[in-house]
């Protein structure tokens, strides 16, 4: 078992296994790190989360139009990439210590860190293998992070998956099926960053279904920087969007994209879902900023409804879309009778929802258990996620010699 954590009043029975933990998250928008900290310890078979805050940090203008440079459909070089992986590895590791200081009073056991993904490599033309992950590229070398904080850090959680036969993501899976399986009726988690990933919670064979729906804010920002010459990264509060009409038939050509009709598990990336993409479906006469913005806003909530409505009773949103109001609302017109709510309230705040979900991800490789449920990715057998970098003290986890079983619910619960 683990030391207790200095500063922390944990309560005196049968909680074991306690971590103080920073996840650190840049999505596909790559808008910047968004840093989470929490409290994790085990009571019986519930891992019992107590959140510390969170804070978001944008990208510097230089780092973000390098990592633009190199991303799809860019092509880039061994140069770019190397000093890329340097870039936000410090970057993150410049979060990191914020987050240990400012959310966790200088005290933290472990850093878990997404990276940033450059590129999901999704097979589109393989005999029988059309959709098939054959690699995933996250950056940020973690060296830098636990060289700031002098912890030990969890990354590269996505590869293992995909060795492993899966999809490598989304990973929120395990968090959103320990978080609401107890929900009455069918409770879906949604996440809108720049792609929107579903979890739909198991049924009776015990796996949950977790999938990419398709774009949610990629090409949004996309054509909200197009049409304002990027003058705005994204479209504030959805006011463009607002005061727009659908475009039919644009919303229809885009709708035919055959990825929507793809059976799950199923993942998609910026590779697929960007201002290319979208602009040889505009053609040659665009419709009005106002009116592509709002298609646009159709396009994510139809797919995303379409993904859901057969399951849910409830859908917990989270991600930077959330703050959409436009999407919010075209979301809601979709789902008539399914209570559409974030993830805030339930006591995760929505833009810290993801660093907190690979943060109980790093928990679980400490203590040597598998990230992903069965079958949830598509992977053949659920695999402990990561590699990890020592910290300061050189330590390595305990692993499985700490005899955790795995937890059978999560509890979000405030601090005492
Ligand atoms: N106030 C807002 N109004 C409209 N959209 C917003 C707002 N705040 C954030 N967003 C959207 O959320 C996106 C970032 O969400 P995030 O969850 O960080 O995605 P990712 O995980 O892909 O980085 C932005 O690119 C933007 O499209
Ligand atoms: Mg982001």
């Amino acid at each position: 078992m683990a030391d207790p954590i200095p500063g922390t009043t944990l309560p005196p029975a049968k909680t074991r296994f306690p971590l103080r933990v920073v996840g650190l998250m840049s999505g596909t928008s790559h808008d910047g790190v968004d840093a989470a900290a929490c409290d994790l310890r085990l009571s019986g078979d519930t891992l019992v989360l107590t959140p510390l805050g969170h804070l978001s940090v944008p990208f510097s203008t230089a780092l973000r139009c390098e990592l633009v440079a190199a991303l799809p459909p860019s092509t880039t070089s061994a140069e770019a990439l190397c000093r890329l992986d340097t870039g936000i590895g410090q970057a993150f590791a410049d979060v990191a210590a914020r987050a240990v200081d400012e959310l966790c009073a200088g005290h933290a056991d472990l850093v878990v860190s997404h990276g940033q993904t450059l590129f999901h490599w999704v097979s589109e033309d393989d005999a029988g293998a059309a959709g098939r992950v054959r690699g995933t590229l996250q950056i940020g070398e973690p060296a830098w992070i636990a060289e700031a904080t002098g912890l030990p850090v969890v990354s590269g959680l996505r590869t293992r998956d995909v060795a492993a036969g899966g999809q490598g993501a989304p990973l929120v899976g395990l968090f959103d099926t320990l978080w609401l399986a107890g929900r009455p009726g069918t409770a879906v988690a949604l996440n809108l960053g720049g792609i929107a990933n579903v979890t739909l919670l198991p049924t009776t064979d015990g796996a949950p279904v977790t999938f990419d729906t398709g774009p949610a804010c990629a090409l949004l920002d996309a054509a909200t920087r197009y049409v304002t010459n990027d003058h705005l990264a994204f479209d504030a509060d959805g006011a463009l969007a607002a005061r727009g009409l659908v475009v039919p038939d644009l919303l229809a050509r885009l709708l035919d994209e055959p990825y929507y009709r793809r059976p799950a598990p199923k993942t998609t990336g910026k590779e697929l879902f960007h201002l290319s993409y979208l602009l040889d479906r505009v053609g040659p006469t665009p419709p009005t900023a106002e009116d592509l913005l709002a298609t646009l806003v159709a396009l994510t909530a139809r797919t995303v409804a379409d993904a859901v409505r057969d399951t849910a009773t409830e859908v917990v949103a989270s991600g930077g879309g959330t703050r959409n109001p436009a999407l919010m609302t075209a979301l809601r017109a979709e789902l008539p009778g399914v209570v559409v709510r974030t993830s805030d309230e339930l006591g995760v705040p929505s833009q810290a929802k993801e660093a907190l979900a690979f943060a109980v991800l790093g928990w679980h490789t400490w203590y040597g258990l598998p990230g992903v449920l069965p079958r949830a990715t598509g992977a053949r057998h659920p695999r402990v996620l990561g590699s990890v970098t020592p910290g300061a003290d050189g330590r390595y986890p305990p692993g499985r010699s700490a005899g955790v079983a795995r937890p059978g619910r999560l509890e979000v619960s405030p601090p005492v």
